[in-house]
């Protein structure tokens, strides 16, 4: 299995390109199955998760091409020829469970093995499942599978209430509804700037959404959608990942390809703890040298709130300054599998239900651990490269899931980073 062997790196410098987000064009791929004809992506990541998408999609009768060298992803569903993924396939990624909203639509039937993903919490998916019932659809679980059956005629537009704010139900209610009959309202509906750029494709597609991004989101729908072209929005969580970067090393980096307003929260954080974080005309220049750095509390919620996906990245930057701090994570319930990997490390953790306290001011050494998943370890990662001596990183797997051209992009900031397989 390969790892990484990462170095104490001093202070990080230079430029840095975020790719196109993996949260985003999960979903627009699968917002392709809508159309009878061909899509074209954009800015398509060169990821793991990716890669699955994609075979999923072939499985169920997409023609997709992209060579090695392009960004752009043409996806051509004029036949739809299978409703049912490959078990094999869904179980590895989390985000199959989005292919379920747009077959249900076009076929009036979907037929999704349960999701595996990162092992971050119990991830049950009765929300998508009570948005497609109040659809009109007629679901049936088991603990293998979940199948759907559309009424004759089709879903019809419901009001559909969701207890809490959740990314994916968000997406694959809106996907469904796109081509229900009638209108259909999703209140409380999440607010993630991944949802605003499906609906922007899904409305270039000829559908009609509006509200999105916002907590309430109208849904008319139409009788067929065609294929559009898009670009993915940037990766909000790896702009973040390089903001800590900056803050963990006490470098200077310039991160460009950024949408300023997706990353807020992660810069309120940093700028409380002292870190310059500046808009400039290149893109977000984040300095974390500038002035003694001081701690602060994190808690996690849904968009615009503090990102989960944030948290164990900032926790680690949080072990390397003086003070101490509390980190709340509300999204997930097993979150914190990092903490024990951190305090390998040499960090003073303590956790107690959804809470970690966290003791600043920690000299980080290099020691074995392990990313137990794609966030945790990047925070890992940012760790080992404030640590003295060597930090190996196993499991990496995770972290390929999600960031593209990773030890490129940190060697190109003068990390010292080797992958190393085994
Ligand atoms: N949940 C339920 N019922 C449901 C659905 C979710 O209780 O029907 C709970 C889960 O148990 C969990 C929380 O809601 O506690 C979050 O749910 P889930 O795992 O379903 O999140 P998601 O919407 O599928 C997206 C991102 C995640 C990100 C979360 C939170 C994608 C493909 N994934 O997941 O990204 O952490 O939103 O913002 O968009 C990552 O990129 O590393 C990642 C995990």
């Amino acid at each position: 299995m390969a790892k990484f062997l990462v170095e104490n790196s001093g202070a990080l410098s230079g430029e840095v390109h975020v790719s196109g987000a993996k949260n985003a064009v999960l979903p627009l791929m699968s917002a392709s199955i809508l159309a009878g004809d061909v899509s074209v992506i954009q800015e398509v990541p060169k990821l793991r998760d990716v890669a699955v998408m994609k075979e999923i999609l072939s499985s169920i009768g997409g023609k997709l091409e992209q060579d090695d060298t392009s960004e752009s992803l043409k996806i051509d569903f004029s036949e739809l020829t299978s409703t049912e993924a490959d078990e094999n396939l869904v179980k590895k990624m989390r985000a199959s469970f989005l292919i379920m909203g747009p077959l249900l639509a076009r076929k009036g039937h979907a037929k999704v093995y349960m999701p595996g993903g990162c092992v971050i919490g119990a991830r049950p998916v009765e929300l998508h499942l009570k948005g497609f019932e109040a659809l009109g659809a007629d679901v049936v679980v088991n603990d293998k599978f979940t199948e759907a059956f559309a009424p004759p005629g089709g879903l019809k537009g419901a009001r559909i209430y969701f207890y809490f704010q959740n990314t994916a139900a968000t997406e694959n209610i809106m996907m469904a509804a796109s081509l229900a009959e009638g209108t259909t309202y999703i209140e409380n509906a999440a607010e993630e700037p991944e949802i605003v750029d499906l609906a922007n494709f899904l409305n270039k597609m000829g559908a009609s959404i509006k509200g999105a991004g916002t907590d309430m989101i109208k849904i008319d729908g139409v009788k067929a959608l065609h294929g559009a072209k898009h670009t993915v929005i940037p990766d909000r969580i790896e702009t973040g990942t390089f903001m800590l970067a900056a803050a963990i090393t006490r470098g200077e980096i310039l991160i460009k390809n950024i949408v300023p307003d997706h990353v807020r929260a992660v810069a309120s954080k940093l700028r409380e703890c002292g870190v310059t974080v500046e808009l400039v005309d290149e893109g977000l220049y984040v300095n974390g040298a500038d002035r003694p750095l001081v701690s602060t509390g994190i808690k996690t919620l849904p968009y615009p709130g503090f990102p989960t996906d944030m948290q164990s990245p900032f926790m680690a930057f949080l072990t390397t300054v003086e003070g101490d701090s509390t980190v709340i994570e509300t999204v997930f319930e097993n979150r914190f599998m990092h903490v024990n990997e951190l305090n390998r490390m040499g960090a003073n953790i303590r956790t107690e239900g959804n809470r970690a306290y966290v003791q600043g001011g920690k000299k980080l050494e290099g020691a074995k651990v392990r990313a137990t998943d794609l966030r945790a370890g990047a925070a890992l990662v940012l760790a080992g490269l404030a640590a003295e001596g060597t930090t190996e990183v196993d499991e990496i797997y995770h972290i390929e899931r999600g960031y593209e051209d990773f030890v490129k992009k940190f060697r190109d900031l003068g990390a010292i980073i080797l992958r190393v397989d085994e």
